[in-house]
């Protein structure tokens, strides 16, 4: 996804180590961002939630940082919230919709609230099993939720989504994007 380097694979990160990383990135976005990849893997995660043909009425962009996918996913639901760990990044977000959680949860939602959570660039970090439940939590029964990841961190993050109550449905590979998918889930 980007040019800074760290030595510890993204799928064994501490929350603490997950966040420091992501406000360097943020800070540093226009120059190691590679935005190709970002709005091909943003685009063909849109692709999915399409061809479901469900329409969500409240979304949750999970990791939502500096908001990038929130112009998107306006588009298909009429109310869309922001959450990430990292206050500095929703201060950068600069939206009023947005609000910052501990990165093993709680959210601070009732259950059965949103029929889509989004997860654009996240599940690839180590989240804490707790928060994977607390969105399967949240989300409706027929709700679903759509994520991208990548490399190494592909196993362990299916894996710890199953423990947490969460059934794949559908996986794609990104066109043109080799080791990239975006995966589609229902609650189990
Ligand atoms: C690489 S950024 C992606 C931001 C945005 N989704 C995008 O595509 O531009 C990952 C974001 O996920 C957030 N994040 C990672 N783990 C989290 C957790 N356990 N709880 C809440 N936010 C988390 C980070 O703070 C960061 O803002």
């Amino acid at each position: 996804m980007d040019y800074l380097y760290v030595p510890t694979p993204p799928a064994e990160m501490e929350p603490e180590l997950v966040q420091e990383v992501c406000e360097l990135r943020l800070r540093e976005r226009h120059r190691v961002l590679d935005q190709d990849l970002h709005d091909k893997v943003q685009a063909a995660m849109v692709g999915l939630v399409r061809d479901t043909e469900i329409v969500p009425h409240r979304t949750l962009d999970f990791g939502t940082g500096s908001g990038e996918s929130m112009d998107v996913l306006s588009a298909f639901a009429p109310r869309v919230v922001g959450c990430d760990m990292s206050l500095n990044s929703l201060i950068a977000c600069r939206r009023p919709n947005t609000i910052v959680v501990a990165p093993e949860g709680p959210l601070p939602f009732a259950a059965d609230v949103f029929d889509l959570l989004h997860a654009l660039f996240v599940m690839h970090f180590r989240v804490p099993t707790s928060m994977l439940r607390e969105l399967r939590r949240c989300s409706t029964t027929d709700g679903f939720l759509v994520a991208n990841c990548y490399g190494s961190s592909i196993v362990p993050y299916r894996e710890q989504m199953t423990e947490a109550g969460w059934t794949l449905a559908e996986s794609r590979v990104v066109p043109d994007l080799d080791g990239h998918v975006v995966e589609l889930w229902r609650p189990t």
